[in-house]
């Protein structure tokens, strides 16, 4: 069975049809071609797909896009672009947080959900923000550098 469904994606609304077990994550990059938000696992448990529904992180491997009706959904699209970046995507670049960059698109939507909330993260509680998200290159230590930088910025101390 094939539903119509009404997605607000980044401020953008779209009307989508999909079947009853389509997963968000195939909805924003196959159809709405919003391929920043990267599938890896398929399986909740790489944390590549993480967007934000309401400004929770969400699986999008895990969520059928027929339950995102109605609901605020923000990718790494609307996070910033490369001519105005996110200060959490400046304290990455300045940083060299990153490698290969796949694990990246989850981890900043965990990320700004993270600083959202606590604006002054402890170590601790920037590690149980990224538990689900999985960077197998980096080790996740300049990563959580670059996470404590924005908060120190948002915070008007220096970095
Ligand atoms: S692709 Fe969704 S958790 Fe790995
Ligand atoms: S930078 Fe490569 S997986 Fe994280």
């Amino acid at each position: 069975m094939i539903y119509e469904v009404n997605l607000k994606v980044n401020g953008q609304d779209y009307k989508v049809e999909v079947p009853a077990d389509e997963k968000l994550v195939d909805t924003l990059r196959d159809r709405l071609e919003l391929t920043g938000t990267k599938k890896g696992c398929g399986v909740g448990e790489c944390g590549t797909c993480t967007i934000l529904l309401d400004g929770k992180p969400v699986s999008s491997c895990l969520y059928l896009t027929v339950r995102a009706e109605g609901k605020e959904i923000m990718t790494i699209e609307g996070l910033g672009d490369p001519d105005n970046l996110h200060p959490l995507q400046e304290n990455f670049k300045d940083l060299q947080a990153l490698q290969c960059g796949f694990c990246g698109p989850g981890i900043f939507m965990s990320a700004k959900a993270l600083l959202d909330k606590n604006s002054d993260p402890s170590d601790l509680e920037i590690k149980e923000a990224l538990a689900g998200n999985l960077c197998r290159c980096t080790g996740h230590v300049k990563i959580i550098d670059a996470i404590k930088a924005t908060a120190a910025e948002m915070q008007g101390r220096v970095k």
